[in-house]
């Protein structure tokens, strides 16, 4: 038995090199090593059951052994306690290092018919699955958030805009509840990574199997995952993959997000002044003793450009990649982990200046222009018989006889669905209670999973 090696596969490499290659592993993958564990745990254990081989690779008390041990390793990690060495490499050569240094042996069988590639690719998914989970929880948290303000606002009449000119009608209302119904949308995309991360690639090991008896299904029984991606070369290609779809999906959210922050940047600007964004979350100038700056909402729009750009560099770097495992694919890590850490972060904090925004509702009233009301001026026409292209015409030939109009009117006279008179606060908290109740169940579904492999 070959003892004081440097590194777990390998002592030969150059020191630049391993660091090269290493990359920023020790730390990225601190946030994957409780579900290293989780992975190992449900790998052993189908280990110590597979059937038809003369030995068991590791038995059924041995397997509960590791697990005890991996148990105790999660909970160091979700402590903050667990450390990755340059030596390690990686979080996977760290835990069996660990595993080593205590059960011996025991430790340096655990790693048996499974290749880093299956194993790193289960660390991101059930990450994914997690993280996914708590983004979309704090989606529908924005989406609340905004429901409030709409309600908080109602029929307030605001100036509806196209081209951002002035346009017709609109409520506080209708603006809020716009664009919190284009944020539930947005849970579509999620749901859709989500789906696509709760794929079980384990068994696959390199991306070839392994001439062992794997019950491929059991660890994904164990795991928690919907199903077992059947192909194992096709197991390996998946990875980075469902990272490219997450991210795709999270740029489209933060494009979502983006366009309320610019709409809340542009009317809360002191030349419209519908809405006061709350002090405490507006900066200042080192110089103009005035100011009050939405920087926190313009990063927004500057965060949303960022997830696109590492939605891009994700793709970019899969599209010319040849099949099986590259090592390219430990890149696409910092840019899903990134794009994540951005987009939850933008949730909530957006989520606390919505809450926090005051309406002034004389200024959103004063804001109404003559030409707002054209188009009702000519549907009254209509209503007395004119043909829509003749009303139309009348009043565009003589805009000067438009006049004020009482825009509480103009807004409480259109009452079909979805318009100004005709909003269900109903329908987005009948959304929000179906949304959240989803994420908890599969949470703890996920945490159930967790704690049985590693009591
Ligand atoms: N840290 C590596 C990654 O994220 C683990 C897999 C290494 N596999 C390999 N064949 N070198 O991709």
């Amino acid at each position: 038995m070959e003892k004081n090696r440097k590194t777990i596969t390998d002592n030969t490499v150059d020191p630049d090199v391993l660091a090269y290659t290493v990359g920023d592993d020790p730390v990225l993958d601190l946030a994957l090593a409780v579900w290293d564990c989780m992975g190992t745990a449900a790998h052993v254990t189908m280990l110590s059951e597979m059937k038809g081989l003369r030995r068991p690779v590791v038995t059924k008390a041995e397997a509960a052994r590791v697990r005890r041990e991996l148990g105790r390793i999660a909970a160091l990690a979700e402590k903050g306690g667990f450390e990755i060495r340059v030596d390690d490499q990686d979080v996977h050569m760290a835990v069996e290092r660990m595993l080593t240094e205590k059960l011996g042996d025991l430790g340096k069988k655990i790693h048996t018919g499974r290749s880093r590639n299956d194993q790193v690719a289960v660390d991101v998914r059930l990450h994914m699955k997690d993280e996914l989970l708590r983004a979309e929880a704090e989606t529908v948290s924005l989406a609340a958030s905004l429901r409030r303000l709409g309600k908080r606002g109602g029929m307030t009449p605001l100036v509806g805009r196209t081209h951002l000119q002035p346009a017709m009608p609109s409520t506080v209302e209708m603006w809020a509840t716009g664009h919190a119904e284009m944020i539930l949308d947005q849970l579509e995309n999620l749901e859709a990574a989500y789906r696509l991360a709760d794929l079980n690639p384990l068994g696959s090991a390199a991306g070839y199997g392994v001439p062992l008896p794997l019950d491929r299904q059991r660890t994904t029984k164990l795991l928690g995952f919907s199903r077992t991606i059947h192909n194992c070369f096709g197991a390996s290609m998946a990875r980075g993959e469902c990272e490219a779809s997450l991210l795709s999906a999270l740029a489209q959210l933060m494009a979502v997000v983006s366009r309320l922050a610019e709409d809340l940047i542009l009317f809360s600007m002191p030349e419209f002044a519908y809405f006061r964004l709350p002090r405490e979350y507006c900066t200042g100038s080192s110089i103009m003793p005035q100011k009050f700056n939405p920087d926190v909402l313009e990063l927004m729009r500057s965060k949303a450009a960022q997830v696109l750009g590492l939605q891009t560099a994700a793709l970019s770097l899969l599209h010319a990649m040849p099949g099986g495992y590259n090592r390219d694919l430990q890149d696409c890590k910092w840019l899903y982990m990134k794009g994540l850490s951005i987009t939850r972060q933008t949730l909530r904090i957006l989520a606390k200046v919505v809450d926090g925004t005051k309406i002034d509702a004389d200024r959103c009233r004063a804001a109404f222009t003559p030409g707002v009301f054209a188009t009702d001026v000519a549907l009254r026409l209509v209503a007395g018989g004119t043909p829509w292209r003749d009303a139309y015409h009348d009043v565009r030939d003589h805009l000067e006889r438009l006049s004020d109009e009482d825009p509480d009117a103009a807004v409480a006279a259109k009452t079909h669905e979805g318009t100004t008179g005709g909003i269900d606060h109903d329908v987005y908290e009948k959304r929000e209670v179906a949304a959240m109740k989803s994420v908890e169940k599969r949470l703890a579904a996920l945490a159930a999973a967790k704690s049985a492999l590693l009591k």
